[in-house]
């Protein structure tokens, strides 16, 4: 007979680290290249380098170091911004979010479709902001942040300038997911295996099966992001957050849980002897929340039975 809790924490992230940057020449000329490739396809003239705008763009991307949340400068330029958790998170890499919009533009009615967004791709390819501005600064939880500053801004709509507020995590998400994966996979398994070491018990393995298990249960708990058990063979911790810190960081739930002295039944999975295999997920819910599993292989928490 197995028990298993599901808890609900929300986290604050812990981060003391800080990696100076600043646009080098290479990643100034990416941003550009990027921004004016996509200008050429429909036929608005290239955007230059500003460097005012790009003052304006790093001033309010080290601003945002701390919390690395996407919210608008609401400054005097057009803005667009986005996110990554990897350093592969490149300012092609950002660009190239925005302009994949495009085929949620619809030149005609002048309208992004489908419920769909596409006021970062207007504002990249917008042929009055002709000035370019851009920063890519590192988070201090470990994401990185870009941001691109437009003059004049775009997404007019009559005569009222919009920002574009809608912001697109979920879809940095998306895109980072496959060059990140075996470093969270990592993430996982060494957070796990820090916690079995203290105890004595042998290291757990990350298991394909057991991964896709996780995967699959996450992606059907993305629209409600309830913490329900999937009921399935495995053992399973389950925990949401509502930063994309979250995910990055499992051991303060395991280690809050402790404290807390209450639930520990997380905490003993964890460090279960016989759960020698493991497989996580970690997905973003529709309300924005991150949701995270582990299932583990022989389930632990035996009552009557010691983790080690
Ligand atoms: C754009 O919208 C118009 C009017 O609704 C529609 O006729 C047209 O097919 C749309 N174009 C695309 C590419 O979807
Ligand atoms: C993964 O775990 C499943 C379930 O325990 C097992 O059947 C399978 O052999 C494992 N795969 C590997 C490669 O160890």
């Amino acid at each position: 007979m197995n028990t298993f809790t599901a808890t609900s924490v929300l986290i604050v992230a812990i981060s003391v680290l800080l990696i100076a940057s600043s646009v080098q020449s290479t990643e100034q000329q990416d941003f550009i290249n990027t921004h004016n490739a996509a200008r050429s396809q429909v036929g608005v003239p290239n955007l230059v380098w500003d460097a005012t705008v790009a003052s304006y763009a790093l001033n309010y991307a080290n601003a945002r170091k701390s919390d690395c949340n996407l919210v608008h400068s609401t400054g005097p330029y057009g803005e667009n911004l986005a996110k990554g958790s990897s350093s592969t998170f490149s300012a092609i890499s950002a660009v190239n979010l925005w302009v994949a919009e495009k085929p949620h533009y619809n030149y005609t009615t002048n309208s992004c479709t489908g419920g769909q967004q596409c006021l970062h791709y207007t504002q990249v390819v917008w042929r009055e902001s002709v000035k370019l501005g851009c920063a890519r600064v590192q988070c201090t939880n470990g994401w990185w942040f870009v941001t691109c500053n437009y003059d004049t801004p775009g997404n007019y709509i009559g005569d009222t300038f919009t920002t574009t507020s809608v912001l697109i995590v979920a879809i940095s998400i998306l895109i980072i997911a496959s060059s990140v994966q075996s470093t969270e996979q990592q993430d996982y398994l060494n957070t796990h295996n820090a916690a079995r070491s203290q105890v004595g018990v042998p290291n757990i393995v990350w298991n394909a099966t057991i991964a896709s298990y996780a995967l699959n249960y996450a992606n059907a708990r993305r629209s409600d992001c309830n913490l329900v058990y999937s009921a399935g063979p495995y053992g399973e911790n389950l925990a949401k957050g509502s930063s994309s810190t979250f995910s990055y960081r499992p051991y303060i739930l395991y280690t809050t849980l402790t404290i807390r002295g209450k639930h520990c039944f997380h905490y003993t999975q964890v460090v279960w002897r016989d759960s020698v295999k493991l497989g996580c997920a970690r997905v973003q819910c529709t309300n924005g929340w991150w949701f995270v599993i582990c299932n583990y292989d022989t389930p632990g928490n035996y009552i009557g039975q010691y983790p080690y």
